[in-house]
């Protein structure tokens, strides 16, 4: 598709000219050094037998930690504006671990990139618990000394990334670390990681940071059918996925009654919690079917469903999936952005999408250009459609570290060999970096 003539006649339509274009990465699965830094509760899950599916450990991943500079260098012949990376917190608890967020911010100014840090991408440190109350305090405390000490250059930041994947695998169903499967003992989990966001953003604010955001999940729930107990159960996975970590945010409330389940005193924490933000981040890779419980266990993109959950997630049939066997679903995208901009209105900030991407094998990697180029077209779609959306961003920069998928999963724009560490541009490494040299010549007419 790269150099397909259809594309040449149908150019994904511009952008505006301040757009911010970028891909992101995360500590826990490209840096590696895992000597040089406190362990975390993925240290921990790692190593017990069974819960990463190649039996890989991130001790390695990408060696970022020591190949950060060629991965400079990489963005750098990208042409991406800016970079969202995430700052380990075992590391910054480690002698000199800030040092190396520090070189990588001069880095990539250097290389007229700017540095998106996320603070919080689920490698929590191996001591802590999101359970406890006292996690959202030490978050703050974290955010902190990190601020402290990138705040002069650093001029956007992002909290936490997928609160809701990290509380419903973490801790609800148990297929990401800390392995546990609390299924809905496991909502205060979910209120200490929003009660730390908003404590984060008020000492990111303190010490004079502005331009702050979160990273969240969420994607379109499309009911099975039209029976009553479908779309019941659509609607409470809607509930889980997407209004119960949109809205404490940006409406300052839980939604159908969840904030009686909720630890501590909870009105007093939403204010916390709803800290007006810059900016928005979404997360978006697929919509979900929803339908009624099965009454039984079901496997799912990787996942097992317990047969006691309240609702089942089915097959979107009749769409190509990746190898990861996902829904490929662009329009989806469209689907959501603007359902988020109906149902929140003025309430939801400027949006950027700070995930979007797709696992596929292989360099000639036609099938990632063909799902980049169809969630920009949907992307543009609700631009026109009035949501103010100022920026996308690729996940992944590099293949790395997939979870409990281990390296079996190949989210990269650019080829890693995990044996050699060779960096191999793929395909849609080069279809990236000439759309986005399009889209300048575009923005300045
Ligand atoms: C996460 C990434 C992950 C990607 C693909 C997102 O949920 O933020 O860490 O690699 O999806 O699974």
């Amino acid at each position: 598709m790269a150099n397909d003539p259809r594309a040449a006649a149908h150019p994904i339509p511009p952008f505006p000219a301040d757009f911010l274009w970028g891909v992101s990465t995360s500590a826990h699965q490209i840096e590696g050094a895992a000597d040089e830094r406190e362990p975390s509760v993925w240290d921990a899950f790692t190593a017990e037998p069974g819960r990463v599916k190649d039996g890989s450990t991130a001790a390695v991943a990408c060696d970022h930690y020591h190949r950060h500079a060629e991965d400079v260098a990489l963005l750098s012949g990208l042409g991406v504006d800016a970079y969202r990376f995430s700052v380990s917190w075992p590391r910054v608890n480690s002698p000199g671990g800030l040092d190396f967020y520090d070189r990588l911010v001069d880095e990539l100014l250097s290389a007229g990139v700017r540095p998106v840090p996320t603070l919080f991408h689920w490698d929590l440190p191996a001591d802590l618990d999101w359970l406890k109350r006292d996690t959202a305090s030490r978050f703050a405390e974290y955010a902190s000394a990190v601020v402290g000490r990138l705040g002069d250059r650093v001029k956007k930041w992002i909290t936490l990334n997928e609160p809701a994947e990290h509380t419903l695998l973490g801790h609800a169903l148990g297929t990401h670390a800390p392995g546990k499967q609390l299924l809905f003992d496991a909502l205060p989990v979910a209120h200490h990681q929003l009660l730390a966001h908003g404590l984060a953003v008020q000492a990111l604010r303190a010490a004079g940071a502005g331009d702050i955001g979160i990273a969240n999940s969420h994607g379109p729930t499309w009911p099975a059918s039209q029976e009553p107990a479908d779309l019941e159960a659509a609607a409470f996975y809607d509930v889980l996925l997407n209004r119960l970590f949109a809205e404490p945010l940006l409406l300052g409330e839980y939604p159908q009654g969840l904030g009686e389940l909720m630890p501590g005193d909870v009105s007093a924490d939403l204010k916390v919690i709803s800290e007006p933000l810059d900016w928005y981040g979404i997360n978006y890779y697929a919509p979900t079917r929803v339908g009624a419980p099965q009454g039984t266990e079901i496997e799912f993109g990787g996942i097992t469903m317990p047969a006691e959950l309240p609702f089942s997630v089915r097959e979107i049939e009749g769409v190509p999936v990746t190898d990861f066997g996902w829904p490929v679903v662009p329009e989806g995208l469209t689907e959501l952005l603007t359902t988020f901009r109906d149902r929140y209105g003025d309430r939801l900030p400027p949006v950027i999408i700070t995930e979007n991407g797709c696992s596929y094998e292989g360099l000639d990697d036609q099938a990632r250009i063909a799902y980049l180029d169809g969630h920009l077209r949907a992307l543009h779609r609700a631009l026109e459609a009035g949501v103010d959306v100022r920026g996308y961003f690729v996940w992944s920069l590099l293949d790395n570290f997939e979870w409990a998928e281990g390296y079996a999963r190949r989210f990269g724009l650019v080829h890693v060999d995990f044996a050699t560490q060779t960096r191999t541009p793929k395909a849609s490494y080069a279809w990236l970096r000439n759309e986005l040299r399009a889209q300048r010549a575009r923005a300045r007419g």
